[in-house]
């Protein structure tokens, strides 16, 4: 462990966090350069990205730093992620040694792992993030895994911050469900939160019957927004929440009451289909200003439509963009000379 890894927001210090925030701005502002000079970053990509990936190899060659992008089984070996098997599977490397050397040359060691099992009660431990963290002597930086999408929540806070000149206390922030085709991870949904709770948002979850995140999540997030001054309430009339609305982050999840078993889950899913982000709803935000926000990829006309994503209320390119800046601080913070 190296004692200094970024593995969901919380964890830091809310003045660490807002000391980040505002290093963003000014790597944002071209006031910083260099920095990550002969910096190594060993990223592993046990699941796709776009966007983390392009943002965090793009910070690295900004800042004169090297990203090195491993995606094992495709040209690095498959890795074995559980403790104490007998490896007598498709697992040629053991996350023990993968963490150990990728330690030794490089200066950090970024993760992506989503959920792989099907018993939520194991899966929240988040075993393959905590385990790299625990095994590697470098800084380990989730770029998502089960629990947390912590670099999307601070591009999420940096967005929210810029598009309310700083003035974040007290606007209603409602983290909108929507109806998806295959049940999704809460990390972004939960980080999403987390970063509002942070701003002292009033933060409404509006998801239909079941679709609750984790009880430790919503503590979470509960205990943050009332300690920076805000709120946290859950609401399962969609049109309600959205009316009036600052910010709605839009994001479907699934049912963690029907963990791993996807055919129930369906279910009760496809009974939430017309849980989408429409015109009528941005309409209804306040002043109809009201800011759309997404992580992305977004499926069209599923998630939200057309006219939202390509109308002014969208702010989901702001949102990308900031994944590079908000990175560039995070990596200069933490490996920076
Ligand atoms: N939002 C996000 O993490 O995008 P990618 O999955 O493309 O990295």
């Amino acid at each position: 462990m190296s004692g200094r890894d970024f593995l969901a927001m919380e964890d830091w210090s809310p003045e660490a966090v807002d000391a980040l925030l505002r290093l963003a701005l000014e790597v944002k502002a071209g006031k910083v350069r260099g920095g990550l000079e002969r910096k190594v970053l060993a990223m592993m990509f046990l699941d796709p990205s776009l966007r983390t990936r392009t943002s965090f190899e793009t910070a690295m060659f900004l800042h004169g730093g090297h990203a090195v992008v491993l995606e094992p089984g495709k040209g690095s070996w498959a890795i074995e992620t559980e403790l104490g098997v007998v490896m007598d599977g498709t697992g040629v490397e053991h996350i023990i040694e993968a963490a150990r050397v990728l330690g030794r040359y490089a200066d950090a060691l970024a993760v992506r792992a989503f959920p792989k099992g099907n018993d939520w009660e194991q899966e929240r431990a988040d075993p393959i993030i905590h385990n790299f963290a625990r095994y590697c002597e470098k800084p380990v930086i989730n770029l998502e895994s089960v629990r947390r999408h912590p670099c999307q929540g601070l591009a999420d806070a940096m967005t929210l911050s810029e598009k309310f000149g700083g003035d974040t206390h007290g606007k209603k922030f409602v983290l909108q469900w929507a109806w998806h085709p295959k049940p999704l991870p809460t990390a972004v949904p939960a980080s999403a939160a987390i970063a509002a709770a942070h701003l002292g948002m009033d933060i409404v979850v509006a998801r239909p019957p079941g679709y609750d995140l984790d009880p430790e999540d919503h503590l979470a997030i509960r205990s943050l927004a009332e300690a920076r001054g805000g709120s946290l309430t859950s609401s399962d009339d969609c049109e309600a929440a959205v009316n009036g609305a600052d910010a709605v982050y839009v994001k479907s999840w699934g049912s963690l009451d029907h963990f791993g078993r996807p055919d129930q889950e369906r279910a009760l899913r496809d009974q939430h289909r017309e849980w989408r982000m429409t015109e009528d709803l941005a309409t209804a935000t306040r002043d109809g200003r009201g800011i759309v926000m997404h992580c992305l990829p977004v499926r069209r006309n599923v998630e939200i439509d057309d006219a939202v994503l390509d109308g002014p209320n969208s702010v989901v390119i702001d949102q990308a963009e900031n994944r590079l800046h908000a990175q560039r601080a995070l990596l200069l913070e933490l490996i920076g000379s």
